[in-house]
């Protein structure tokens, strides 16, 4: 079932999902929800080339989890490749679902149920679709298997017949390969840079980095911290790089007096499929005064930042 990054023939690849994606869905509707990551943008070009833009109906879903100007990114990065993407205002049935939640599983359903029960079936009815393009791939189909993580986006594997319970049925092109074969199929289909080598971000977004319950003032918060670790990190070229805000308070000082602060973690991650990883090796003088610094100075409320030095396994690269 696998088809492994060097041994993947991405115009053979593309050739036969392009000819599947046609004798699944015949003349009817599908939709996707593109995030804006290397998977859904991959998806969303294959989906283009298969079906054309009267059958395939794209949108943004902002939850309010989203990365500082990233409905704005994706909006316009994707509009340049001739990839219309209709924004959805969807905050609002995010925080409510996420309300009250602390445990980490919990959290995820909640967004699952959210975005899947909730927002998808919604706008299924509204275009009259009967198909819902998926950007799963294997990394998230085996970790939710082998029970390590719900993956917000793995359904008909773990027994969830969506055409029953949602009202649509799934299309999931890209299920045979992890994150570096997609990437060589973004390549091969034309996206930009910017999108075939964007660092992953999971679908749970900023809720994902936040231990506790999920507010919007928490949300605003991660936000600003992952917006300054994404910009001080970007020439370490890792896999993927973080912020995650902690729960436990710790004692500082702030303007000359104590403060009971909040404290941000950074993790930074290098690895080729997210199977495993390993924490990248910052310089101190980055770590201290690049992004120490400009995180306590610039996010309200913080007085302590750490970097994670655990690999993957034990630590998984998300903290929830
Ligand atoms: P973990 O934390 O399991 O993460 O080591 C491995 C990779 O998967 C991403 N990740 C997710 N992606 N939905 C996604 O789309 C999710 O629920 C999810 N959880 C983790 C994570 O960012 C990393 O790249």
């Amino acid at each position: 079932m696998e088809i492994k990054a060097a041994e993947l023939d991405p115009e053979k690849f593309i050739q036969e999902k392009v000819e599947e994606i046609r004798q699944i869905v015949g003349n009817k509707i599908a939709i996707l929800a593109l995030s804006g990551g290397v998977d859904s943008g991959t998806l969303a070009r294959l989906g283009l080339m298969a079906l054309g833009h009267d059958q395939l109906k794209i949108f943004f879903i902002n939850n309010g989890l989203m990365r500082k100007d990233e409905p704005e990114w994706v909006f316009s990065t994707f509009a340049k490749e001739g990839i219309p993407v209709q924004i959805i205002d969807a905050k609002e049935e995010f925080f409510v679902a996420l309300e009250g939640i602390t445990d980490p599983e919990e959290k995820r359903e909640a967004i699952t149920r959210a975005f899947y029960k909730v927002v998808l079936p919604r706008l299924i009815r509204e275009t009259g679709a009967e198909f819902l393009f998926h950007g799963t791939i294997l990394t998230d189909i085996e970790e939710t298997v082998a029970g390590i993580k719900k993956q917000h986006n793995i359904l008909e594997q773990i027994g969830i017949d969506t055409k029953k319970e949602f009202g649509y049925q799934l299309v999931e092109p890209l299920k045979q390969l992890r994150k570096d074969g997609v990437r060589k199929v973004a390549e091969a289909l034309g996206l930009p840079e910017s999108v075939y080598n964007r660092m992953p971000f999971l679908g749970p977004a900023l809720a994902g980095r936040i231990i506790g319950e999920v507010t919007p003032e928490k949300v605003e918060i991660v936000r600003q911290a992952t917006a300054i670790v994404e910009e001080e990190l970007k020439e370490e070229n890792a896999f993927q790089c973080m912020a995650i805000l902690h729960n436990d308070k710790v004692t500082g000082i702030q303007k000359g007096k104590r403060e009971f602060g909040l404290q941000i973690e950074v993790r930074c991650w290098d690895s080729r499929d997210a199977r495993t990883a390993s924490p990248t090796e910052i310089s101190w003088q980055k770590l201290i005064y690049q992004l120490a610094k400009r995180i306590t100075d610039e996010v309200p409320g913080v007085v302590s930042v750490t970097y994670n030095i655990t690999e993957k396994p034990p630590s998984t690269m998300e903290a929830i």
